[in-house]
């Protein structure tokens, strides 16, 4: 059932590949013990997520109606493809009977808050990868396509990191609107670059550079920015936050940033790196 007291949140899937849901999953703590065990068991009502819960088929169906009525924030992974005007029943994404863009309008007209999480529901991510053969947008997009006004949070990272999606949700329950960057995205996670916090930053401007992956530049901290390291120009906390409890983040592996959080990042940036 529904908590009386606690907010309710409704997660919904599109066109993603449930590395979102993983990922959250994982979160362990941040700042006040966001863990997703306490975010679900004490400070929200999780009364919707397809990947988690034991309903299915028509009862899950009956449920997301219920818990849609009014004031739930709704949290979304993946791009929602063609058809866009929410009125077809046919296209690249059919769910309980409905297009993904009619799924999606239902739940975000009656909403308090739509949080995107994922470059996906951000920004297109990998569906909309050219040539986009399924026509996918983004939620934003979609949302003014569809003149739906709800607010709206993008949280992008493929996937976030776990405690940035957590963080976001206590945040907002705690103090409202967090502070948007021009893409969406709160200040709070996405104002730095992973290149301002990163612990090879010290050989960025006279190297050593790595030539190629774990030579020994590479063992010894040199900068990945030769080898395609695109965290000069993504925003994101991994090298703050860090992965995996706090433990890494891609270059404490050797490998640069590939931008995972930044718009049409599987065509859009140059992977040539630095010459
Ligand atoms: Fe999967 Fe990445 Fe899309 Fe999340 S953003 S659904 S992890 S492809
Ligand atoms: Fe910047 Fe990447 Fe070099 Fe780190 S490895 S200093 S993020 S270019
Ligand atoms: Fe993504 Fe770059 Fe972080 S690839 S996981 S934003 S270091």
């Amino acid at each position: 059932a529904t908590s009386p007291t606690k907010p309710s949140v409704v997660w919904l899937p599109f066109q993603e590949c449930t590395g979102c849901t993983e990922s959250m999953v994982n979160s362990f703590a941040f700042s006040g013990g966001a863990t997703i065990e306490n975010l679900i068991l004490n400070l929200i009502s999780l009364d919707y997520h397809e990947t988690l819960m034991a309903a299915a088929g028509d009862r899950s169906e009956q449920r997301l109606k219920e818990v849609t009525k009014s004031g739930h924030i709704l949290i979304v992974d993946g791009s929602i493809p063609a058809p866009w005007d929410g009125s077809q029943r046919n296209g690249y994404f059919i769910s309980g009977g409905r297009s993904g863009a009619k799924r999606f309008e239902a739940a975000a007209r009656t909403a308090r808050l739509v949080i995107a999480v994922g470059t996906c529901a951000s920004f297109g991510g990998l569906p909309k990868a050219n040539p986009n053969p399924t026509g996918a947008l983004s939620i934003g997009a979609l949302m003014t396509r569809l003149g739906i006004k709800t607010p709206l949070i993008n949280v992008s990272g493929c996937p976030p990191i776990p405690e940035v999606m957590t963080g976001v949700i206590l945040y907002y329950l705690a103090k409202g609107m967090p502070a948007l960057d021009s893409q969406g995205r709160p200040v709070m996670f996405y104002g730095d670059t992973v290149h301002d916090d990163c612990y090879r930053e010290e050989f960025f401007e006279d190297g050593p550079f790595v030539q190629q992956f774990d030579d020994g530049v590479s063992r010894k901290g040199g900068c990945l920015y030769k080898v395609g390291c695109k965290g000069p120009v993504t925003h994101n906390a991994c090298s703050r936050i860090r992965w995996n409890q706090g433990t890494s983040f891609p270059m404490m592996s050797g490998h640069g940033c590939i931008g995972c959080a930044e718009p049409d990042f599987w065509d859009g940036l140059n992977f040539e790196g630095k010459q």
